[in-house]
């Protein structure tokens, strides 16, 4: 194992209104709670869920660009210790983040060499001399099969396709020579025709290179495609897990089985229902989230407890688990995921108002 996070939470502060002052109200935003993942040599993981679900929330927090609320995160079993000093540069050296956007994220004044060499710098992989860096250059590029390199190195980024930028931004990642990639919804603003080849380019580097990638997506199909494990997350919560065969073919929340009925693309479907304002389509608001099983007012098997009780996970067959009281019967395996989100937790009148309703 590379990099596991266990029982990590965020909340985020939301600025006070004039309200929450006359009522001595402190918001938070319960972005991630009680996230349990083990990123592993050699495979890719995805993390799959609508948006709002606390997916980059998850992927910033494991590249520690946030500090968590509660958990904490191993890399290769040893505890990461809060903090911006050189055990933090090694971690960066070791778990690099890709985002969404490589316009974004390359800057549009330098060249491909310029925010190649810099990584290479920073991580004191340059090599000693002009030709030590051109082959190093070279040999990122080619990594990323933007060959032959000598015709990208001086190219700027408008001066490239999303998908080329997209390698380029990898590169940069590579630069670093690390051992975990978290790739936050990589291909997701690219152009269909062009995300085969960069997930292909991502499996290609996780069997070569044996990375751990998590890979971040709204499209479930994809996972099924790209991923060797799926978690699915809802509202903050990873709410089932296995291998992504028996996820996308099987899966067992009621939550993972809407997103694949509503496949390809779950963010579409949720923006119209949001639009639509049916009231039951939506997912629910991470600052006041629903007690019980978050998903319990969209879900159409909702049971009277799913309404006041966590439900934990519960251990289905071949690997496969899902936290969801359908499951009760099956072996229940924990994670402490009772704690402190009873029925009696925060709010509990304001939902207290929306089981009356809903009874
Ligand atoms: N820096 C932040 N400050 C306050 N709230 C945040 C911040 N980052 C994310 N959030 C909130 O956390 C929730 C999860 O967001 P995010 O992790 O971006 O979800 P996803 O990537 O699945 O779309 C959202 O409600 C979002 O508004
Ligand atoms: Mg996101």
């Amino acid at each position: 194992m590379v990099l596991e996070a266990r029982s990590v939470t965020k909340h985020f502060p939301v600025r006070r209104t004039g309200r929450d002052l006359v009522a001595g109200r402190r918001r938070t935003v319960h972005a991630v709670d009680d996230v349990s993942l083990e990123l592993r040599r050699g495979t890719v993981t995805a993390l799959v869920g609508e948006s709002g679900s606390g997916k980059s929330t998850v992927a910033r927090l494991l590249a520690r660009l946030h500090p968590l609320t509660g958990g904490e995160i191993r890399l290769d079993g040893a505890a990461v210790k809060a903090g911006r000093g050189r055990s933090f540069r090694a971690y960066v050296r070791r778990v690099q983040l890709i985002f969404q956007d490589p316009f974004a994220s390359l800057n549009p004044v330098h060249t491909v060499r310029y925010h190649l060499t810099r990584a290479l710098r920073i991580h004191g992989r340059a090599g000693s001399g002009e030709a030590e860096l051109e082959e190093n250059l070279t040999a990122l590029l080619n990594r990323v099969q933007l060959t032959p390199p000598h015709q990208y190195l001086d190219r700027f980024p408008h001066e490239l396709s999303g998908g080329q930028r997209q390698r380029v931004a990898i590169a940069r990642a590579l630069g670093a020579d690390p051992q975990v990639l978290l790739a936050d919804e990589p291909v997701s603003m690219l152009d269909v025709s062009i995300r085969l080849g960069v997930l292909n380019l991502l499996k290609d580097l996780k069997d070569r290179l044996r990375l751990a990638i998590l890979y971040i997506t709204h499209d479930i199909a994809s996972a099924r495609y790209f991923a060797d494990t799926t978690l699915v997350m809802y509202a903050g919560r990873i709410v089932e897990g296995g291998d992504s065969e028996t996820v996308t073919q099987r899966p067992a929340h009621p939550y993972t089985q809407l997103l694949i009925a509503s496949a390809p693309d779950p963010d579409r479907v949720a923006a119209e229902a949001e639009q639509e304002e049916t009231g039951g389509g939506e997912p629910p608001s991470l600052i006041d989230p629903p007690p019980g099983c978050r998903f319990h007012p969209r879900c159409p098997k909702a049971m009277e407890r799913c309404r006041t009780e966590l439900p934990p996970r519960f251990d289905l067959e071949g690997g496969q688990w899902a936290a969801c009281w359908l499951y009760a019967d099956g072996t229940e395996t924990g994670h402490g995921t009772e704690t402190g989100h009873g029925a009696a937790g925060h709010g509990a009148a304001g939902h207290g108002l929306r089981k009356e309703s809903a009874a």
